[in-house]
Parts: structure tokens; C-alpha cells; sequence
């Protein structure tokens, strides 16, 4: 039995399957425990694309447990520290998810995208030529593509179903969702967790130009940071040098693939094309690049 290097759907056979994401399985682990695996799977404009990328969901797992463990003081997350040989006794199946797996707290997630914006970029910046605001934030005028913005923003969205895609939405509106105590714990804690995070990534030359945060609540109604931590995936990531505001920055993550897919006559409905082995390859070294760079490893 050998670790398999690419995984591109997990079978495990003794838990049960909860669900499967775009880019995770996610098993049951008991009353209060879930496994969330972490494959090889990449998404591109919420589209699953054919092709694993190799390595892939142990960077991811291994970057969100980098920050999960940094930036714990600011607010409890779903690591529960059970170890995975607890919930998966059998050393074949756990050879299969053997680091990309993760055993959590079972927490209510909350149906918010707690998305924080540092730069100028994407959506963010469409609305903004359009409207001079973000997300009905309003903005100087004069600022240009990919600029720093003076304050990191909030701006919410919500959680769409499979196959469709999120929607920003007001802080007015995440009240009427979670209630105001809830939204405003939550705007705090994706505000400073972004800050933290973008302060301390600048220092090793990348720029975390914007980020999702989800979040959880236990029985008790405390907010947990859930789901996934300031990766290549739920994150813009950019290499610091050559930064330089009026141009799209080249990133770290799949802005990549996403490039290579624009040049293609793709309509960006399911089935997604295959990708060419030097585009796999580029971008498995392009996330392992992002995570040597932040961790050190
Ligand atoms: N601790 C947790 N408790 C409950 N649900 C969680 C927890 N952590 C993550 N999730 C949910 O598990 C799913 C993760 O799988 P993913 O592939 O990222 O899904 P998606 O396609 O929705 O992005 C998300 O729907 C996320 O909200
Ligand atoms: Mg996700």
C-alpha cells in the first residue's frame, strides 16, 4: 500500500458519506465529528474540471491548518484534534485521505460567504467602474485596477447551491440572515483575520488581495471559522514583486487555468474541457509555490 499521490474522489468505505463539494468529501465521524477530505479536484467558474490536480489537496490541507493554528486566538475554528487513526482505524483507508484529511467539529454553517476585499480586482472592480462603490461601499474616485484599497472591505455573499453562483449581498441583508449580534461578530473576525493574515503574507512576498471566510455556529451559538483557511482557493494571491496597480497581476492560484480556459471556445457549463499536461503541471507548482512561500516548508 502506497499513498496515492493524485486523488481525485475519495472512497472510504467505513464512514458515512455526508456530501461531496466541488473540492471536498466530506464524511460523517460520530455524533459530533465530520472527515472532510480534500482532493485533487480544481473548479473553475464553478465548474468541476475533468482533470485532478496532483498534490493539490494536501497544500490546500496543509495551508489551512498553517493559518488555522496562527490565527486561532482570534476565534475558535473546527480542527477538533481528534487524530484521523480515531475516526478511520483501518491504515488502508486512511492511507487513501493520508494528509489531506481533517477531523472537525460538526458546527451549523452559516449560509454567508464572508468575503474581504484589500484590492481592486474581479467583480469588485467591475462594480466599482460602474458605480464608484463596492458592493454599495463607496470608494475615492481615481483608483485604479488592482489598486490597495485605503481599508480591507466586507463584502458579503451568499452560499449558492451546486452549479450556481454566489451573490454579493448587503450587511443589511446578513443581518436578516444571522441576526445583527452574529453579522457584526462576524464582519469583526473576517476583517481582522484578513488583516492579520495579509500583513503577515506581505512579509514573505505575497499579496492576499481578497479572501472567503466561512463560518459556523455549536449549540451554544458561537461563531467558528469553518471550512477552509486563506488558500490558493478561497483566496487572490499574488507575488508581491511586480505588483504595481493598472494591471491584472499574475497570481498563485487558478486564475491560471482560468486563463488558458478564456482562450478556449468554452461556454463554461458542465462538461468542463480537459486541460493539457503543462497547465496541470504549471498550476501544481504554482500552489506548492504559494505554500513554500507562506509557511517556510
Ligand atoms: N465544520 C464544518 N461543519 C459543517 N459544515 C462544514 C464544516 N466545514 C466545512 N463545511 C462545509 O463543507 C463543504 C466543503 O466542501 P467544498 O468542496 O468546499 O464545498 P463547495 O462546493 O460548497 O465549496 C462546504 O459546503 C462547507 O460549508
Ligand atoms: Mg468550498
Amino acid at each position: 500500500m502506497t499513498v496515492p499521490e493524485t486523488l481525485f474522489e475519495s472512497s472510504l468505505s467505513s464512514l458515512r458519506l455526508k456530501a461531496r463539494g466541488k473540492v471536498r468529501d466530506i464524511y460523517e465521524a460520530g455524533d459530533d465529528l465530520m472527515l472532510i477530505v480534500t482532493t485533487d479536484r480544481l473548479s473553475a467558474f464553478d465548474v468541476i474540471l475533468p482533470d485532478p490536480i496532483p498534490g493539490k489537496g494536501r497544500v490546500l490541507t496543509r495551508v489551512s491548518r498553517f493559518w488555522f493554528e496562527r490565527l486561532k486566538d482570534r476565534v475558535p475554528n473546527h480542527l477538533s484534534g481528534t487524530p484521523l487513526e480515531a475516526v478511520l482505524p483501518d491504515p488502508a483507508e486512511r492511507e487513501q485521505v493520508e494528509g489531506r484529511a481533517m477531523v472537525v467539529k460538526r458546527l451549523r454553517p452559516l449560509p454567508v460567504e464572508a468575503v474581504v476585499r484589500g484590492y481592486l480586482i474581479g467583480s469588485g472592480w467591475k462594480d466599482y467602474q460602474r458605480s464608484g462603490a463596492v458592493c454599495g461601499i463607496g470608494l475615492p474616485s481615481g483608483l485604479r485596477l488592482a489598486e490597495r484599497l485605503p481599508d480591507a472591505l466586507f463584502t458579503p455573499s451568499t452560499k449558492a447551491e451546486m452549479g450556481s453562483h454566489d451573490e454579493n449581498i448587503g450587511f443589511d441583508q446578513v443581518v436578516g440572515l444571522i441576526g445583527r449580534e452574529l453579522a457584526e461578530r462576524m464582519r469583526e473576525v473576517a476583517l481582522g483575520l484578513y488583516r492579520e493574515a495579509a500583513a503577515y503574507a506581505l512579509d514573505r512576498g505575497i499579496i492576499i488581495a481578497d479572501t472567503k471566510f466561512e463560518f459556523g455556529v455549536d449549540e451554544a451559538g458561537v461563531l467558528h471559522w469553518i471550512d477552509e483557511a486563506l488558500t490558493p482557493d478561497s483566496s487572490r494571491f499574488w507575488p508581491a514583486d511586480g505588483y504595481r496597480p493598472g494591471i491584472s497581476p499574475p497570481s498563485f492560484d487558478k486564475q491560471f487555468v482560468r486563463d488558458y480556459l478564456e482562450t478556449l471556445e468554452w461556454d463554461k457549463k458542465p462538461p468542463a474541457p480537459h486541460l493539457p499536461p503543462d497547465i496541470l503541471a504549471r498550476t501544481a507548482e504554482k500552489y506548492r509555490e504559494a505554500e513554500r512561500r507562506l509557511t517556510g516548508e
